[in-house]
Order: C-alpha cells, then structure tokens, then sequence
C-alpha cells in the first residue's frame, strides 16, 4: 500500500484539467448499454470507479471500443442484456453496484454483484427492500451486504416510490428497474438529490406540492449518450479549498460540471467567504458546464443548513478541512448518511482533523468544528481508510503544515481523481 509524502505549500499557482465527472461516466456506460445503437462518449474518466462500471456494462453485453479518452459503446437495448455472465464486480463502486441492481432487476437476469472490502460493507437494505417489493429475489450477505445474488422469476411490478433517504443512488436504481415496465414507475422525493439519471435519460419529471415526481417506463426511448463528460465539480472542491487556505494562491478550473444539484459547496464557501468567481459558459447534454477560479482568501464560520447537505453530501470531508482554518465554530448536521460512505466518514473526518491538532466535536450526524485562521501544526500522519476523499482532503489539509506530512493508502485517490498528485505537485511548483 503507497504512501504519500505532502509538503506544506507557499502558494498554489495553475490551471487544472479536473478528472472527468465520475457520476456521470458512469451513467453514461449504463445508459448506453440500455440504448439500441452506438454511443460516443467524450473525456471518459480512467479513474477506478468508471473502469469497473464500464467493465460490467461489457459483461452485460455492450461492445466497448476505448480510443485514449474516447469511449464508443454499442448498447443492447432493455431485450438484449446477456445472461451468460454470472459475476460482476463492482470495485469500490456503489454508484455501479446500486444503478446495476436496478437494471438487473428490470431485465430479470440472474447475476451475483461484488465488490471490494469497503463496498461490501457498505448496506444495500435500501435498494434491497424497495426492489423486492417490485418482484426481485435478492439474496445478501446478512440480508443486508454484498455479495448480492439478484434473480427476478415474477412479473416487473411498477410502483410509486417515495426517497426515505434523497440518495440520488437509490433513485437511480428505481427508476432503472422502472424502465422496463409496462406501467409508469414514479419516484418522488421531497429533498433534491443530484438529477444526472432524470437529465441524461430525458426522464419526464414534473413538481407537485414542492415535490419532485419523476417516472420511466419501457414506452420511454433511451437516447443515445453522445458529449462529452464535464470535469467532475467533486474534484473541483479540492482546489477550492486548496486555493483558499493556502496565502497567495490562484487557480483556474476549466470545464468543470456545475449541475446546480451538485454545487451547495460553492453556496457554502462563499457564504464562509471564499473567493470564488464562476463563468458558466457552456452546456454538455444538459449538464451546465463553466470555469471556476479560487484566490487565497480568510474564511469565517458557516451552519450548513441541513437541506443544502445531500448537494454537497460528497464535499463535506474537504468543507471540514476549510472549516478547521476557518474563523469560529462551524456545524455539520443532518449527515448520517456519511457514515455509509466508502468508510464512516464522520469517523475519518474526525481522526483527520485529530492529526492536525484541529479543536472539533464529533456529533452523530456530523461535527462542530471550531475553527482557528492561525491553526498551526508541524507535520501531521493521516489514515485515508482507503477512501479516495479522505485520502485528498488529508492532502490539502497538509498543504497549511510547517513540516512535510504522510498520507497511508494514499493511491485510494485513483477511485475517483487518479492524477490527484501530479496536479498537487504541479500547484505547488508554480
Ligand atoms: C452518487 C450519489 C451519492 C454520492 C456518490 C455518487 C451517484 O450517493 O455520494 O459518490 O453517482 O449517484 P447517494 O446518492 O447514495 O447519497
């Protein structure tokens, strides 16, 4: 397992070429295994997450032809996903492991789904119960973790699903089982969770008593996945922070995704007084796409509010970060769904502001981090837990050190950003 040195940084000075969005090159390998026809895929992520969906999507059947960073797939359509395979990994992925459950289950192909040692320890109770309830058999490890053995023998039974929890995986996962049913599937949800599966699918999605109600069916056309895939905004937040904490910094982030169901972090560290400008100047398929630059600025507290957090639910390791250098106390509440993540991230957050002698309270649904500008620290140890975002976080973290600090599991980071380091050093050699 690598580790990584970090040396404390004077200044960040660059434009970064931000890792493809990860959310949606996923979508986009599953998609265009359901489309009849071939897709063109644009800046198709390397990174470890995307390669292991892509991999599934060809064992399901799709012919997949990789040129560098272009990826054209000829999907199968909903009647041509093979049943010869009996396995598929997942890697780290929950994103692949949840959206496949639902096509698998709409297809009613017998499979078993696996992953890593994280991912199997992560529940998939709540795409269990609710794809049960549409006809599925699903055997898991304790009824709860994978592997998961998915079979359907019964009809599809479509079905009005109202989010317990604004997952934008769960959502995916209903609404992809719902394609191949006759009747309309309807998931509604009260909190917005990030809407890549409605936009890329051109889903019909209508607002009811302030409520999101989308739907799919098999009479939806699935269309082809031709763009090309933004830079992924949960890289982004990095640099956003980087440039923030450390003095004298300015850096450029050019064609990053800027879905506004993704972004709550740039609501946040404005508020925390990050300077921040932001050109939108382009739409890739319906996803806003646009060039964010961050200078060097001092940060005051913020109360996230709780209905902002599932818009940030994957920036708030590196919001910790910029809160601990922040000037006051800060809160995070309402996230216990951090706790499910690759690894319990309140955990992980906790122990990584512990290693830079940060002042904070761990609180069941999050933190109370009480910030220093002037927080000082020499060098500091981290555990990334195997999580690529804790494993960055700590980097940037490392960044306001008087002493070069080390990262243990340090390539963790190749799950969703793997030049994380070559841009790091890049930044800081300018
Ligand atoms: C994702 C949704 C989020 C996010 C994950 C990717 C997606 O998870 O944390 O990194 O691609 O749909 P939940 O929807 O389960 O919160």
């Amino acid at each position: 397992m690598s580790q990584q040195q970090v040396s404390p940084a004077k200044q960040l000075i660059g434009s970064i070429e931000l890792a493809p969005d990860k959310s949606i090159a996923q979508r986009a390998a599953i998609f265009s295994l359901l489309h009849e026809g071939t897709s063109t895929i644009e800046n198709f992520s390397p990174a470890q997450d995307p390669q292991s969906t892509l991999s599934c999507v060809a064992k399901l059947g799709a012919k997949v032809d990789v040129d560098q960073s272009i990826v054209r797939i000829e999907g199968v359509g909903r009647d041509g996903i093979k049943a010869e395979i009996n396995e598929l990994d997942c890697g780290n992925s929950g994103t692949a492991m949840r959206l496949l459950s639902g096509v698998l289950v709409g297809a009613g192909i017998p499979v078993t789904l696996i992953g890593d040692p994280s991912l199997s320890s992560r529940t998939m109770t709540r795409i269990i119960k609710p794809l049960e309830q549409m006809g599925a058999q699903i055997l898991a490890r304790n009824s709860a973790y994978a592997p998961l053995f998915i079979t359907r023998e019964d009809p599809l039974v479509p079905m009005d699903f109202r989010l317990p929890i604004p997952s934008a995986q769960l959502k995916s996962c209903i609404l992809l089982a719902g394609l191949f049913g006759e009747e309309p599937t309807r998931v509604i949800e009260s909190i917005p969770s990030r809407d890549h599966t409605e936009r890329l699918l051109q889903l019909p999605v209508s607002e009811l008593h302030g409520e999101r109600i989308i739907e799919a069916s098999r009479h939806l056309k699935i269309p082809a996945q031709n763009y090309r895939i933004p830079g992924d905004y949960s890289a982004a937040a990095f640099w956003l922070v980087a440039g923030s904490i450390v003095p004298n910094s300015e850096i450029q982030l050019p064609h990053v995704g800027l879905n506004p169901t993704r972004t709550a972090t740039l609501k946040i560290l404005q508020e925390m007084g990050a300077n921040i400008s932001i050109e939108t100047n382009s739409e890739s398929f319906a996803e806003p796409v646009g060039t964010l630059t961050v200078t060097s600025s001092a940060l005051k507290a913020f109360d996230i509010p709780v209905e902002w957090i599932p818009n940030a639910i994957d920036e708030l390791p590196i919001l910790a970060v910029a809160m601990a250098f922040a000037e006051g106390t800060s809160h995070i509440r309402g996230a216990e769904e951090l706790r499910h993540k690759e690894t319990d991230r309140i955990m992980a957050i906790a122990q990584l502001l512990q290693a830079i002698g940060a002042h904070f309270r761990e609180l069941p649904d999050g933190l109370e981090i009480i910030g220093n500008p002037n927080l000082e620290f020499e060098s500091a140890t981290f555990e990334s837990y195997h999580d690529h975002r804790i494993a960055m976080a700590s980097a940037v973290a490392s960044l306001r050190g008087s002493k070069r600090s080390l990262i243990h599991d340090a390539e963790a980071a190749a799950v969703s950003y793997p030049d994380f380091w070559t841009h790091l050093g890049a930044l800081s050699s300018n």
